[in-house]
């Protein structure tokens, strides 16, 4: 089946590579907003019996799920043969359980929305907590992407003698998996998260560090409380400022300037568009499309 890869607004660059690495066409999709901020959706050419792979990232997610879903539905009325997503980041997952009496479990939620719109996803390391896979939430075949492979790889190539720090328990999963392809110590930290902005990482024993580069890998850079802390802990252990290494560059408000200024360098993979990406995980997601046979 002759795929095409279908851009949404914003993601061209993504959506560009994914394609050149598919040896698919590509197209954008048009996206009119009215005065009344409705949105209009429009596919520039004929898609009847096409394998369409649309392409939306999900950081600040509630502008663009509508006219993602709008394309999906306009696909299939156009005779698309199967819509899946490919989303880079995907949002909601961090809400993965009731922490408050009433409140939405928004990841479970979302993915039934998603499930019900699209015949397949693929996502780079989703936040998988206290939900473990993607199957648990989706009820269409679901992909997670890793990106440990392209991160240990930069990690390996720019930085002297690393030692790796996760800022709380789930970046372990990350930590281990990148600290054995590198062959580096990793340490993980213990984090309490008291509101949005408030967090708190536990310290660092100065031995640990011995003489080596601290690198602070984490999924998700939001607030950028969590680096914050955990970049504190270090400097109480008496080490300079760490590379600084996130998926996702979300970066909430001030939230890169902060983590800029208690780090040597940031650095974050493409799945969000932002100046500090320097890690490009379109070869890993293409090859995870051309090897899921599910899809
Ligand atoms: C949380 O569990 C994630 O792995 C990240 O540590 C978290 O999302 C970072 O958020 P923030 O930058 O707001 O501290």
């Amino acid at each position: 089946m002759t795929m095409l890869v279908v851009g949404m607004p914003g993601n061209e660059l993504f959506a560009t590579s994914l394609a050149n690495h598919l040896g698919a066409d590509y197209v954008t999709v048009a996206e009119h907003r009215f005065p009344d901020e409705e949105v209009l959706v429009r596919f520039p050419r004929k898609i009847e019996n096409l394998d369409i792979v649309l392409v939306c990232t999900l950081d600040r997610p509630d502008n663009k799920i509508l006219p993602l879903l709008f394309a999906a539905g306009t696909a299939r009325q156009l005779g698309a043969k199967r819509v899946g997503l490919v989303a880079p980041y995907l949002c909601y997952m961090r809400q993965d359980k009731v922490f408050h009496e009433g409140e939405a479990i928004s990841a479970r939620l979302f993915a039934k929305i998603m499930s019900q719109n699209l015949d397949w996803i693929a996502t780079a390391e989703p936040h998988l907590h206290r939900i473990h896979t993607l199957h648990e939430i989706f009820g269409i075949p679901a992909i997670a992407v890793r990106a440990d492979k392209a991160i240990a790889d930069w990690i390996g190539r720019e930085v002297q003698n690393p030692l790796l720090i996760g800022p709380d328990s789930e970046s372990a999963q990350w930590l281990e998996a990148v600290a054995a392809r590198i062959g580096c110590p990793f340490a993980v930290l213990t984090k309490e998260r008291r509101g949005d902005d408030h967090v708190i990482v536990s310290q660092i024993a100065p031995q640990v560090l011995a003489s080596r580069t601290p690198v602070i890998l984490d999924d998700v850079i939001s607030t950028g409380q969590t680096i914050l802390q955990a970049s504190a802990s270090l400097k109480n252990a008496g080490t300079g400022k760490p590379v600084v290494v996130g998926v996702h560059a979300v970066f909430a408000n001030n939230a890169y300037a902060l983590v800029e200024s208690a780090a040597s360098r940031v650095v974050t993979t493409n799945t969000i568009l932002h100046h500090s990406n320097n890690i490009d995980i379109v070869p890993c997601v293409a090859r995870a499309i051309r090897e899921q046979s599910s899809i």
